[in-house]
């Protein structure tokens, strides 16, 4: 598949961190400070806690650091207690939302209900990252056929046109939070997997447009590899995205590899 040049998009997925408003604010101006200027070339995305996107968004107007959510209702409204929806979401300034991560996947959520909340995401201009995963990996290599049911059971019929929107995240569940990150070499194996199985879904033009980061104990050592040989576009990051100076470090990493 040809290359077209594109931004390299960093996500820092903050999960259920930190435990105050008044501590994600300080998190949130440490990282945008030391960013000093918006780099035309790295797309940087904070995903903290739902209760917290809108008033972190008011500390970044000029979106040098976007807004994201971990997870959408798949409903556009209703009684459904409990429940965020997209519009609610694009409301609050929130650009970008995580769907289908493995933790959610975990709590109960399954192919068809993350399949619906891609669609709800979508249909409010959501930008969409899809997370998939194997949980374990073995030698016949039926993580293949798990990530390919994962993105099949999400994506399929969904319309050409919104693929721009969409980003798939290879997160393989052994590599979360655990200090195992997936080699460069099996990151691209899986990148270029991926990229096949949107092709046979989406045809050549459309998957061009879907970018594919790479999700897993991502860290200031590791991240200039996965982007030169690994090929991926970008990265969905945890834990070290809960420090200003690793997740800083990830950007820059980012910014020289762009
Ligand atoms: P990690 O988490 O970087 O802490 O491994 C990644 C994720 O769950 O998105």
């Amino acid at each position: 598949m040809a290359k077209p040049k594109r931004e390299i998009l960093i996500v820092g997925n903050w999960k259920t961190n930190p435990s105050t408003l008044g501590a994600a604010r300080k998190l949130f101006l440490e990282i945008r400070d030391r960013m000093k200027m918006r780099m035309p070339a790295v797309s940087v995305v904070i995903v903290p806690p739902t209760p917290f996107i809108a008033d972190l968004a008011r500390l970044s107007p000029s979106g040098r650091i976007a807004l994201g959510a971990q997870t959408v209702s798949p409903y556009d409204d209703g009684a459904h207690t409990g429940e965020t929806a997209a519009s609610m979401l694009a409301s609050v300034s929130a650009r970008y939302v995580v769907v289908g991560h493995s933790e959610r996947r975990a709590l109960g959520e399954d192919d068809a209900t993350i399949a619906t909340a891609v669609r709800a995401a979508m249909k409010r201009k959501l930008i969409t990252i899809l997370c998939v995963g194997e949980t374990t990996r073995d030698k016949q290599g039926s993580y293949f056929t798990t990530v390919e049911t994962q993105l099949t059971a999400a994506l399929s019929g969904l319309p050409k046109a919104s693929l721009g929107n969409l980003v798939v995240a290879y997160e393989p569940v052994w590599a979360i939070g655990t200090g195992n990150t997936a080699t460069p070499e099996d990151a691209h194996e899986m990148k270029l997997f991926i990229q096949k199985v949107l092709v046979d879904q989406f045809g050549r033009t459309a998957a061009e447009k879907i970018r594919i980061i790479y999700g897993g104990s991502v860290n200031p050592k590791n991240a200039s590899a996965l982007l030169t040989d690994g090929a991926v576009d970008g990265f969905l990051v945890g834990g070290a995205s809960l420090r200003a100076s690793d997740f800083i470090s990830i950007i820059h990493a980012a910014r020289d590899h762009a």
